[in-house]
Formats: C-alpha cells, structure tokens, sequence
C-alpha cells in the first residue's frame, strides 16, 4: 500500500504534522510540499492524505486547486485530510465544509 501525504505549509506548521505523521506510518510513504506544484502521478498511490493549514476560515487555495483538478483520480482513493489550524471552533467546522464542498 503506498500513501501520498501531499500538503501546503506557510510558516512550517503544516510540514512539521505531515513529516512526523509520514514517519508513524507503516507502509511506503511519499511527501510532497505542493505549495509551489501541485502536479503528481496520483495512480502511484492507493491512500492519500491531503493537508492544509487554515487562514482566514479557509484551507490552502493551491490545496483546493489540486482537490479540484485530480478529482475523479482522487475518488478512486481512501482519503483523509490534516488541517492544521487554530484552537478556535467555528473557522475550523467552515474550512472542513469548505473542503468537503471541493471534493
Ligand atoms: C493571518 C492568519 C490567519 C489565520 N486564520 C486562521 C483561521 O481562520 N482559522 C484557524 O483555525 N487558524 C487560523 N490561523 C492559524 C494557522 O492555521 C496556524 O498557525 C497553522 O498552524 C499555520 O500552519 P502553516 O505554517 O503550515 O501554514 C491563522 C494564522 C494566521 C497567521
């Protein structure tokens, strides 16, 4: 089983998750930092994680960018998300619908 953790991380927040997530797993794991290019063979991978840091209620735009573009691929794969984010409660429950709605 290969997993992709793919991220956007703006000060390293995000990245500091993903690696140490990355390191926890027990299959062959792949991270990429898609905050500059998105672009990957996604039918290399059977799971994917997609993170994302949270500003102002949103998940990354380059995140969203890619959800939107590798859709069908992404729909043939067991998903799961990291949102890195603030304690406070409310933008947290608006980027998950946010994100949710993209997909
Ligand atoms: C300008 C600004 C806006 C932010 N907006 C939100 C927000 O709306 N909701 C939230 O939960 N966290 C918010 N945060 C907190 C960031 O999501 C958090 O610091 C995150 O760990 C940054 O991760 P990164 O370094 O990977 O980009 C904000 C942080 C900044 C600096």
């Amino acid at each position: 089983m290969r997993t992709l953790i793919l991220y956007s991380s703006k000060y390293g927040f995000t990245e500091k998750v993903a690696k140490r997530l990355g390191e926890h797993m027990d299959n062959d794991v792949v991270l990429k930092n898609c905050t500059k290019d998105f672009s990957i063979d996604l039918t290399k991978f059977d799971n994917v994680i997609i993170g994302s840091s949270i500003y102002v209620g949103k998940p990354s735009v380059t995140v969203l960018d890619f959800c939107e573009s590798y859709q069908r691929l992404l729909m043939n794969k067991k998903l799961a998300s990291l949102l890195q984010a603030s304690v406070r409660k409310r933008p947290r429950v608006l980027s998950m619908r946010t994100f949710q709605k993209t997909l």
